[in-house]
Parts: structure tokens; sequence; C-alpha cells
């Protein structure tokens, strides 16, 4: 498969971190895996609580665990085995041009595409510390692009501004897609059982879907190239308005605490390609698109 026949994939960190978290999504019948972002060596990540939930608003602020590339790398390889016919998408982050050859080089060896997260709220150093340094992000891009022949794509941050979002893509030119978007920062939950122990993380489920689909929409005003549209997909009515907005994919995050399997996840999310609700803008008074 390429990328561009790609429709579901699961959302990077979203039981993406080992290889039988992975196989499960695989056997739920998505189009690819994305793997949870790697950093150039292990982090351990925050201490518990990490994740609090209040009804449809989650935040967390996981703090990037993963083992380092090199695993990554392993169970990307690992996965490309058993399963040809799967996408892998490989996710790292790293604002450093020496880690980030390495890790592209051998990341890319493996993976079918890459996706550089520029985006992470609450790590310090990178992640959005990227996805706002224009300068630096244009550089890594370009970086990425000499270090590999794989397609690659950016994990956007929400970007509140329009000129934010301009700069992204421009420093971006040699990206082949996007994904909108990431979880976001600085939320905080108070009052509900539990709080999580950074106090503040990144915002994702429904709570965000407008701000996600507002992104979508104007990144395809500035763009053709390929955009996964993510954040608070839970129905096929999400991922129907989610290609409305001008994603051409979606990808599956938290959702997924709706739903008993991820197989039934799949299944609705699958839906949404060939669902047109009645009337659909019409109440609205917007009856197509410009
Ligand atoms: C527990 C958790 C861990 C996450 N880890 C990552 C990560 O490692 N890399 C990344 O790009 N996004 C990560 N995200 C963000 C998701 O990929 C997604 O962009 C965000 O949750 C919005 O989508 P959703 O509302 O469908 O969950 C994580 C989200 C959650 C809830």
């Amino acid at each position: 498969m390429e990328l561009k026949e790609i429709k579901i994939t699961n959302a990077s960190g979203i039981y993406s971190s080992t290889f039988n978290s992975l196989e499960d999504w695989i056997n739920a019948g998505v189009d690819g895996v994305i793997l949870k972002t790697s950093t150039y060596r292990s982090r351990e990540g925050y201490v518990f609580p990490n994740v609090a939930i209040d009804g449809e608003r989650i935040i967390q602020a996981m703090g990037l665990p993963n083992p380092g590339f090199k695993k990554m790398g392993e169970i990307t390889k690992k996965l490309k085995e058993k399963y040809t016919e799967i996408f892998v998408i490989a996710s790292f982050t790293s604002g450093d041009k020496k880690e980030l050859i390495e890790m592209v080089e051998y990341l890319g060896e493996y993976a079918d595409a890459l996706e550089y997260n520029i985006s992470c709220p609450h790590a310090k150093g990178l992640g959005s510390a990227i996805g706002y340094d224009f300068e630096l992000l244009e550089d890594m891009c370009d970086v990425i692009s000499e270090h590999t022949e794989k397609p690659f794509g950016l994990k956007m941050p929400y970007y509140p501004t329009d000129e934010l979002l301009k700069k992204c893509i421009d420093s971006s030119e040699k990206a082949d897609f996007y994904t909108n978007i990431n979880s976001v920062g600085k939320a905080m939950l108070i009052g509900n059982d539990w709080g999580i122990s950074n106090k503040l993380g990144g915002l994702s489920g429904p709570a965000i879907k407008p701000l996600a689909m507002g992104q979508v929409y104007r990144t395809r005003k500035l763009t053709n190239k390929k955009i996964f549209g993510c954040g608070g997909v839970v129905t096929k009515k999400d991922v129907s308005e989610f290609l409305k907005a001008g994603a051409n994919s979606i990808q599956l995050g938290s959702g997924i605490i709706h739903y008993k399997t991820k197989k039934d996840f799949v299944k609705e999310a699958r839906k949404g390609f060939n669902y047109k609700p009645k009337n659909y803008f019409e109440n609205q008074g917007i009856e197509e698109w410009e």
C-alpha cells in the first residue's frame, strides 16, 4: 500500500508502544499503524497518574515514555516482516540535528513513512518546542528529507492563528503529509477523582474535535498534500465531518475508550468514509463548500 491509499490508522501514543498492542490494531482492521513517538534515548515519562478523564475531556502528560528509537525501530522491523501489507509509520522527535540524522536513517530503513512529532505539549525541549521554532523546523525538515527516501509528515500542534499555521506549512515544504492535531496543551482538570502528576497536560477527545477540524480546513486551504484528521474521532459522523473539512484520512485516538474492542472502533470509523448525513450543512445554511 502507498501512503495515499491509507485511510485509517491509530494515532501515535494510543496503544502503540509494543509489538502486541500494534498487532491488535492490525487485527482490528486498520490500513496502517503509527508507533509511539520515540526519542533518541529512552525516557521513563512522568509518574502516575498521568491520564485523567472527565466525561468527554481527557488530559494526559505522559512525558513521552519510550524505550528509545533503536527499540522502536526493532518493533517496526518485526511488524514489517510479519505484516507485509500493513503500512507502518514510525513517529519520532528531536530538535538536535545529529540525533535526527541517526534516527531518520535507522527508522527510515524499516518504516514505510515517518511522522515527525513537533507538537508534544509537555516534554521539555521536544515536541511543541520544535513546532513553534520555524527556523529550526525548516532545518530539521531539510535534514529529514536528505536522510530518507521515505515519505514523512508532521504531527502538528494546534496553531491558534493562521500566521503560525502558514509559517509551519512554509517551513515544511519537504514534508509529504500533515497530521492535524496533537493534544492541545496546557490543559487542567480539577474536581474529578484524581488529577495528573504534571498538573498540566494535553487535552484530547471530543472536546478538541472542533479545533482539529478547523485546523484541517485551514491547512487544506494552504496545501494539497495528504492530511490525516486526528482529534476527537469517536463515530462515523466524526470521520465524515473530518473528510468534509479536507482530511484524506483519519487517525483513531482516545475515542477507543468508548468501545469494547479496537475492531468495533475501526469498523465504525470505516463506515464514515461512505457516510453522508442528510442535510449535511443545510442546517447551518451551508449547502456546499466554496
Ligand atoms: C495517552 C496518550 C498518549 C499520546 N502519545 C502521543 C505520542 O507519543 N505522540 C504523538 O504524536 N501524539 C501522542 N498523543 C496524541 C494523540 O496521538 C492524538 O493526537 C490526540 O490524542 C488527539 O486525538 P484524540 O482526541 O482522537 O485522542 C497521545 C495521546 C494520548 C491520549
